[in-house]
C-alpha cells in the first residue's frame, strides 16, 4: 500500500485519487497533516506551511502540484535529502500559453479601447498596429517559454528568448545570461516572462529593463510577482514609458485590496489562473514520480536546490 500526503486544495483530493486509480497499485491518499499522513511515503503538496514535512519519517520524496517552487526555496525545514519533483505538464504550457497570447493580442488591436468605445456607441478606428514583424521577449524558455515562443513566432511576431543557458528553438532568437539581458530587451513591443523566481530573476523587470523596451511596451508577467519591481512598472505606466501590463501573479498573493494595481486603467489583474494544475493531464507524471520514488529510482524533474528551481 503506497501512502500518500496531501497538502493543497482539499477539494482536489477526489480527483487526484480517480486520476492516480488507473495509474498506480494500491495506495491511500490522507491530509499530510494528519495522523495518518504522518505515515506517508510520499507528499503531494502545494505551499505546505514551515513543518508541514517534520514529522513524516518514511518520507521518499516530495511531488509539486504545480511547477514554480519557490516557497519551497524559501523553507528551511523542506527535506532535502530526499527528491523534490516539480510538474512539466503540457497541458499547462499549452494553457499559459493562451493566456499569454491573449493579453498580448488583446493589447496589439487595442481591446480595452475599442470595448470602452462600443460601450459608448462610439463607431471609429483606431490606427492599427504591424501585423507582422512586432518584437515580443520571452523571459524564459523553458518547457513552457518553447511553447509560448513557437506560437508567438506562428503568429507573426519577431521573437526573443531570455534564457540561462544556450539553447535553439526554430525562429526565435535567444539571447543567454543576465550580459544579454540589455540587448535581449532592446526595443521590445511586448515582453512575456514565465521565469521561476530566482535570487537572479528577483526584481529582473525594473525601471533600467523597461526603459531599454520600445516606447509604450506591454509587459505580462505569467511568473512570479516579485520579478517585477511595482514601483518602478507604475511609475513608467504614469509616464507612458510603457503601455499596460497584464499580471497573474504578485508579491502578495491575493493582491491586498488596496494595492493600486486594483484599479490602475492600464493593468490587467488576473488571480493566478493562468495555467491551473490539472489532475488529468499530470496524473501520468505523478503515478511515474510516485513509483519510481517507491522503487528507489530517481525521478524526472528532480528540482536542483543549487539552481532554485
Ligand atoms: C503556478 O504558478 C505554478 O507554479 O504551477
Amino acid at each position: 500500500m503506497i501512502r500518500i500526503g496531501f497538502y493543497g486544495n482539499a477539494s482536489a483530493i477526489a480527483e487526484w485519487e480517480s486520476s492516480l486509480a488507473t495509474r498506480l497499485p494500491a495506495f491511500e491518499i490522507n491530509e499530510l497533516l494528519s495522523e495518518a499522513g504522518a505515515a506517508s511515503d510520499v507528499a503531494l503538496v502545494w505551499a505546505p506551511p514551515p513543518d508541514a514535512f517534520a514529522n513524516c519519517n518514511n518520507l521518499r520524496g516530495i511531488i509539486m502540484q504545480g511547477q514554480g517552487v519557490d516557497h519551497m526555496m524559501r523553507d528551511s525545514t523542506v527535506p532535502r535529502d530526499i527528491p523534490l519533483v516539480r510538474l512539466i505538464d503540457p497541458d499547462m504550457a499549452n494553457a499559459l500559453s493562451h493566456w499569454a497570447i491573449l493579453n498580448a493580442l488583446d493589447f496589439w488591436r487595442d481591446g480595452a479601447a475599442y470595448r470602452a468605445q462600443e460601450a459608448a456607441r462610439d463607431w471609429r478606428s483606431l490606427p492599427q498596429r504591424p501585423a507582422t514583424g512586432a518584437r515580443v521577449g520571452i523571459l524564459g524558455v523553458g518547457a513552457i517559454g518553447t511553447v509560448i515562443a513557437r506560437r508567438f513566432a506562428a503568429l507573426g511576431f519577431n521573437v526573443r528568448g531570455f534564457a540561462r543557458s544556450p539553447k535553439q528553438i526554430d525562429g526565435v532568437d535567444i539571447f543567454v545570461g543576465m550580459d544579454q539581458l540589455a540587448d535581449f530587451a532592446d526595443n521590445l513591443d511586448i515582453v512575456v516572462s514565465v521565469l521561476p523566481l530566482t535570487p537572479q530573476t528577483t526584481g529582473i523587470m525594473n525601471a533600467d529593463f523597461f526603459g531599454r523596451l520600445a516606447p509604450g511596451a506591454f509587459i505580462i508577467n505569467g511568473g512570479r510577482g516579485p520579478q517585477v519591481n511595482d514601483d518602478d512598472l507604475l511609475a513608467a505606466l504614469d509616464s507612458g514609458r510603457l503601455g499596460g501590463a497584464a499580471l497573474d501573479v504578485f508579491a502578495v498573493e491575493p493582491l491586498p485590496d488596496e494595492h493600486p494595481f486594483w484599479t490602475h486603467s492600464k493593468v490587467r489583474v488576473w488571480p493566478h489562473v493562468a495555467a491551473q494544475t490539472n489532475a488529468t493531464s499530470a496524473a501520468d507524471q505523478v503515478a511515474q514520480a510516485i513509483q519510481r520514488m517507491m522503487d528507489g529510482e530517481e525521478p524526472a524533474n528532480r528540482v536542483d536546490w543549487a539552481r532554485g528551481y
